[in-house]
C-alpha cells in the first residue's frame, strides 16, 4: 500500500503497490538506490539495504495471556492460523515486504510507556503494566481486512480503547484521538527511509474511539503480541482497513483538530482519514469488491462496514460530505 511523494532525486514513475506491484516495487527501489548513489548519498542507500536484511534477533518470548472470549461478535468464518497471522505483516518500520517478522524480533516492548497527552485533565505517562492494572482484558475474534484486499480473522486479547479514553478524562472540547507509534532508528531499519513521514500516526473521532468495537490490543492466540503484530500495544479497528489500527503505540493524544495520519501524508487520494471498508468504493488502482483470506487464498466477498455495519454505521449517518470509505 505504498505510495511515496517524490523527492527531487527519485526515479520517475516511482510508484510502490504492495502485493501485485511487489516485484515491481523491488525493481524501483533498486532504481531509487542507484539514484541516491548517483546523487552522492550511496552511503545512506547502502545502510537502509544492509538493515533490510538484518538477521532476526532471537524471537521474542510471548507470555501465556488468558481473557474472556466476547460472545457479541462472531467472525462467521475460522480463525486464521497463528502462524499465518505472524509472518504476514505490514509494519514499514522493520521493512516494505510482508515478511518483517524476523527483523521485528529486535523490538524491545518492555518496559513500555504510553504518553496521555493534549486535551485532557492530566496530561501523564504510564508504564503499560501499570495501564493494564486498570483495565479488564477479553478476547474479541475480529475480521481483520488489509486496504491491499487481504483479510484474516483474529482472537486479539485486549480491552476497549474507550476503557483508555475513560482513564484518560479528555476535555469537553477533545472531539480526535491521535495515535502516534514508536519511532526509534536504533530498532526499526525503516526509520531509515528518510521518505516516509515518521512516526506512524492514526486518528479517529471521539466519537469512532468510543464505540465498543475499537479496541486496544495487546495479545492475541491465548499470548502476549508478537513484535510483529504490534507489541506491546495495538489499535484494533475492525471495521476500517487495517492500516488504521495503530501498532506499538506511545502516545495518545486528545485533540479539536483532525489528526494528518501516516498514509494521508505520504498519498491522500488512496488512504483517506475515514478508511472505511466498503465493497462497492474500490481503491483508485483495485477492486475492493473481494478480499483473500491469508492462510487459504480463498476469496470471499468484502463486506460493507467489513461486516459491523449494525454496530458503526449510524456513525456515520450525518457525514454525507466526507470521504468515508478511501
Ligand atoms: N502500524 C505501524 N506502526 N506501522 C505500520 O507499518 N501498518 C498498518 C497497520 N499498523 C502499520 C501499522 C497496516 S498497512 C496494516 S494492514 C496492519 O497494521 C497490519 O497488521 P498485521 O500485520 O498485524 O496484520
Amino acid at each position: 500500500m505504498f505510495i511515496h511523494r517524490r523527492k527531487g532525486w527519485e526515479i520517475a514513475g516511482s510508484r510502490v503497490t504492495p502485493e501485485a506491484a511487489m516485484l515491481r516495487r523491488r525493481a524501483v527501489l533498486g532504481g531509487a538506490a542507484g539514484a541516491l548513489a548517483a546523487a552522492g548519498m550511496g552511503r545512506k542507500a547502502r545502510a537502509w539495504s544492509l538493515f533490510d536484511s538484518t538477521p532476526a534477533a532471537p524471537p521474542a518470548v510471548l507470555a501465556p495471556l488468558a481473557a474472556q472470549r466476547d460472545p457479541r461478535y462472531l467472525a462467521g468464518r475460522p480463525l486464521t492460523p497463528a502462524a499465518a497471522v505472524e509472518s504476514y505483516n505490514n509494519f514499514y518500520e522493520f521493512g516494505d515486504g510482508k515478511d518483517i517478522a524476523g527483523a521485528a524480533q529486535a523490538l524491545k516492548t518492555a518496559p513500555w510507556t504510553v504518553t496521555i497527552a493534549g486535551m485532557v485533565k492530566t496530561p501523564r505517562t504510564l508504564g503499560l503494566d501499570d495501564l493494564l492494572r486498570q483495565v479488564k482484558l477479553e478476547e474479541r475474534v475480529y475480521r481483520h481486512r488489509c486496504v491491499e484486499a487481504w483479510a484474516m480473522t483474529v482472537p486479539w486479547i485486549g480491552f476497549p480503547l474507550a476503557d483508555l479514553v475513560k482513564l484518560a478524562e479528555p476535555l469537553g472540547s477533545a472531539t480526535f484521538v491521535k495515535f502516534t507509534t514508536l519511532a526509534d532508528p536504533r530498532q526499526m531499519p525503516g526509520l531509515h527511509k528518510p521518505w516516509y513521514p515518521w512516526p506512524y500516526t492514526e486518528g479517529l473521532t471521539m466519537q469512532e474511539a468510543m464505540n465498543d468495537l475499537a479496541f486496544l490490543s495487546v495479545g492475541m492466540y491465548g499470548k502476549t503480541l508478537p513484535p510483529q503484530d504490534g507489541a506491546p500495544l495495538r489499535l484494533t479497528v475492525p471495521w476500517k482497513y487495517g492500516f488504521k489500527s495503530a501498532k506499538s503505540i506511545v502516545r495518545v493524544e486528545f485533540t479539536n483538530m483532525q489528526p494528518q495520519t501516516f498514509w494521508e501524508q505520504l498519498q491522500d487520494s488512496e488512504y483517506g482519514f475515514w478508511a472505511n471498508v466498503n465493497p462497492a468504493v474500490p481503491h483508485p488502482r483495485w477492486s475492493q469488491a473481494q478480499e483473500r483470506l491469508i492462510g487459504t487464498d480463498e476469496m470471499v466477498p468484502t463486506q460493507i462496514w467489513n461486516g459491523y455495519g449494525e454496530f458503526v454505521a449510524a456513525m456515520y449517518a450525518d457525514k454525507t460530505k466526507e470521504r468515508l470509505f478511501a
